[in-house]
């Protein structure tokens, strides 16, 4: 079978940041290290006046198609995965094709164009989807571009207003891949869920707590479901597990409930029964409920055993550098994450070549998929190749006054004035110039 995965990434953060435990916790009256340690967020990044999911899928595209040399005609595939678009009939993949045409010869004419929704698991989906158009022959040796775009922004004052972020992955999924190959195997774990929603409205309905149970649930059953059809996972068989990551807390969560499933009936566990003794099992129980005391415990032991410690240092935690900084990107959340853990690798001299990961991804609603991937020869000149360091130095650090505007600006039913002056120059980038004649959104080139 084609070897299919990413070729390329490249990211575009939105210019403007939130400081989470220095700007925000003082107004909210919250110790900060709520959110440094609790949530494990620093800040949140935030669209700049001009900018919007177009601009910044565009922007990340267009980056993504110049270090790659790529015209449009290498392209047979356009698919943005977002829940944040703004039209029900018009996809966004059209705008940002259209903002390409703008600066480069030639058009994507010939290219298939769509739009992907199932909350954040939507971006994984899109990458399914090309990857099952090249197996099956019909790309006539064309790439697919993936584009992961969102504004994830919360109503004022919702407990998730914390997790907020804005940005956008793009990932050129093709053969012979110079990133990750993907495994075919995959696990679903999916149910019908109202964790979160929008029913057509911009900003989230969210129970917060039930949707950090469905998360969990649905990822273990992904999990089994993976393992059903591929092997059963070891902690050490991956080098790093990128899992959608809301906010780094959550994963947190995420890596201690797969550590335990991964480790029943291992040597690990053997290793661990004189600390802590055997993991609960539940026909010993007489009720589901003492089961999953038993179960809170022994989790509670778990975590602070040396050998779980190392692995989540070695494991999960360089998966969560970006995402403490810019916050939630709803559909290309996971995809941060498994760069953020390239990054660290390619920072600290790991060689990864034919290293595994294990992705999870997650949406609400609710969905979770988890697959393999292949870290190939090429993902070190990649990864290096990315700017979002400097991206990241280069946000414009909010006030409240100014965040309090910010989301105004952005909030489709407050009539903000489109003038508002920006934060940032625009320079070489996509940028958001108005409405036109059909309530369409336009958009053009700054040099
Ligand atoms: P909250 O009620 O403000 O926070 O909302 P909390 O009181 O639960 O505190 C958060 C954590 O900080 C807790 O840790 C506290 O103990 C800790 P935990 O007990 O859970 O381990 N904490 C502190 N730690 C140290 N020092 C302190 C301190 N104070 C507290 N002083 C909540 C949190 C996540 C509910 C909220 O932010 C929310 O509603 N977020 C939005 C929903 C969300 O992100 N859900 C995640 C799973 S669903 C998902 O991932 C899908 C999603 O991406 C959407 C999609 O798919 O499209 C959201």
């Amino acid at each position: 079978m084609t070897a299919v995965g990413i070729d390329a990434i490249e990211i575009w953060t939105g210019k403007l940041m939130l400081d989470l435990p220095n700007t925000f916790a003082p107004v909210k009256g919250d110790d900060p290290e709520k959110y440094t340690k609790g949530l494990g967020l620093y800040a949140s990044s935030f669209p700049d006046t001009y900018e919007d999911i177009v601009t910044m899928g565009a922007n990340a595209a267009k980056q993504l198609m110049d270090r790659q040399d790529l015209k449009p005609t290498d392209i047979g595939r356009i698919d943005v995965a977002t829940e944040s678009a703004f039209d029900h009939s018009k996809p966004v993949s059209t705008y940002i094709a259209g903002c390409l045409e703008q600066v480069y010869e030639g058009d994507f004419r010939h290219a298939n164009k769509g739009e992907r929704k199932f909350a954040c698991v939507a971006g994984t989906q899109s990458i399914d989807d090309a990857y099952n158009w090249i197996q099956a022959g019909r790309n006539r040796g064309r790439a697919a571009l993936v584009i992961a775009t969102d504004t994830a922004l919360y109503a004022r004052g919702d407990p998730g207003e914390a997790t907020q972020g804005a940005g956008a992955v793009a990932m050129l999924i093709d053969e012979d891949p110079s990133v990750v190959e993907l495994s075919t195997e995959q696990g679903y774990g999916s149910m019908d869920e109202t964790d979160f929603l929008k029913p057509n409205q911009q900003f989230p309905s969210v129970d917060g707590k039930r949707s950090m149970q469905v998360y969990l649930a649905r990822m273990r059953e992904a999990l089994e479901d993976f393992e059903s059809v591929a092997w059963d996972t070891h902690p050490d068989d991956f080098a790093y597990i990128p899992f959608h990551t809301p906010f780094p807390g959550m994963v947190r969560k995420a890596g201690l409930l797969g550590f335990r499933h991964m480790i029943r009936d291992t040597e690990i566990e053997d290793e661990l029964e004189g600390e802590i003794g055997r993991q609960p099992r539940e026909p010993d129980f007489e009720t589901r409920e003492d089961y999953e005391a038993a179960i809170r415990d022994h989790m509670d032991d778990l975590k602070r055993t040396d050998r779980y410690r190392a692995w989540y240092d070695a494991t999960i935690d360089p998966t969560l550098e970006l995402s403490s900084t810019v916050g939630n990107w709803y559909t290309g959340s996971v995809h941060i994450a498994r760069t953020s853990a390239l990054r660290h690798a390619a920072e600290t001299g790991v060689d990864l070549v034919g290293s595994k990961l294990l992705v999870g991804s997650y949406g609400s609603g609710a969905q979770a998929e988890i697959h393999a991937e292949t870290v190939q020869d090429g993902w070190k000149d990649e990864i290096q190749g990315l700017n979002i360091d400097d991206q990241l130095d280069a946000r414009y650090d909010l006030s409240w006054s100014e965040y309090e505007l910010v989301h105004d600006v952005h909030e489709y039913d407050k009539e903000t004035d489109i003038d508002v002056e920006e934060f940032t120059p625009p320079s070489e980038e996509f940028v958001f110039t108005g409405w036109g004649r059909m309530n369409e959104r336009r958009y053009e080139y700054v040099e």
